[in-house]
């Protein structure tokens, strides 16, 4: 993927990402439960730092899905209901929890219960190396078959608590304008990484942790070839912030079961946005 030619979009958009490239890391899914609602019922860290340069565009309500009033609902069918097994949209413990800009985390200060350390190679640090039950044993699996195939593939972010949040964001803030850091950091209380679904992903030193380059990565490819065999999405796709209100993160997966992840990809869905059927969040209310 060439991110230095194409049109101008691209390119500010590359010069976005370069921004938010120079992210050393700082410090940026159980049990199945029962029917998806989108309101209620059913059911040291690391993360990457912000980058000085600014982002010349951001996340844009030019989707088919943006405009519509907070709460509305939503315009299509949610491709999720077609699956036998159903889970709450809205408890953190859920798999299919959707947490983004529209849809802060309830409570604010929620920690998973069953967080564990991986089996996997880690290059987090403290609580940024624990993922929820779930995540941890399909994180497992997954990083072994990338092996098998010849993959590095390392855990570089994984759980970030409220208070870690605050600092990763206010770092943002700090280095590049709220404007920007609402791009390609979440506020506290907004964070996937929070709810232990979330992980970045490395490839264990090479010069592209949490860069651009990243997605031509090997770690990168395969992921994004293999992720849903585990039940992983690559939660931010390129160009499709503004449903998601982020831009391209090809290293965040965030797991939703083998069935959504694989059924995703059949439709040729790309945001969980659209595969609940709720509103794109390109901002916060
Ligand atoms: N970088 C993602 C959006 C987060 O901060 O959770
Ligand atoms: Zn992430």
């Amino acid at each position: 993927m060439c991110y230095t030619c194409g049109s101008p979009s691209r390119r500010s958009f590359t010069r976005f990402l370069a921004a938010g490239a120079g992210l050393t890391v700082l410090s940026a899914c159980t049990s199945e439960a029962p029917k998806a609602v989108p309101s209620s019922s059913a059911a040291s860290s690391a993360s990457p730092s912000p980058a000085a340069v600014t982002a010349s565009t951001g996340p844009t309500a030019d989707a088919a899905t943006v405009g519509q009033p907070p709460g509305a609902p939503s315009p299509t069918p949610s491709a999720s209901a077609t699956l036998a097994r159903q889970f709450s949209l809205d408890d953190p413990a859920s798999p299919w929890v959707i947490v983004n800009k529209h849809r802060p985390l309830k409570p604010a200060d929620y920690v998973p219960a069953d967080l564990v350390r991986p089996t996997i190679a880690i290059s987090a640090a403290g609580e940024a190396a624990l993922l929820n039950s779930t995540t941890a044993a399909a994180a497992e699996a997954m990083f072994a078959a990338a092996a098998r195939d010849g993959v590095a593939i390392v855990l570089a972010s994984g759980y970030r608590s409220y208070t870690t949040q605050v600092t990763t964001y206010n770092g943002y803030v700090a280095a590049r304008g709220q404007a920007d850091a609402d791009t390609a950091s979440a506020r506290p209380g907004h964070s996937e990484h929070q709810t232990g679904w979330a992980f970045d992903i490395g490839d264990g030193g090479g010069a592209c942790s949490f860069q651009p380059c990243f997605a031509d990565q090997p770690a990168a490819t395969w992921a994004k070839a293999n992720a849903y065999r585990f039940g992983f999405v690559v939660r931010y796709p390129w160009m499709l912030h503004p449903i998601t209100g982020y831009y391209y993160e090809p290293w965040h997966l965030r797991y939703i079961g083998v069935e959504a992840a694989t059924d995703m990809l059949n439709r040729g869905i790309g945001t969980l946005e659209e595969y609940f059927g709720l509103e794109a969040a390109p901002a916060y209310l």
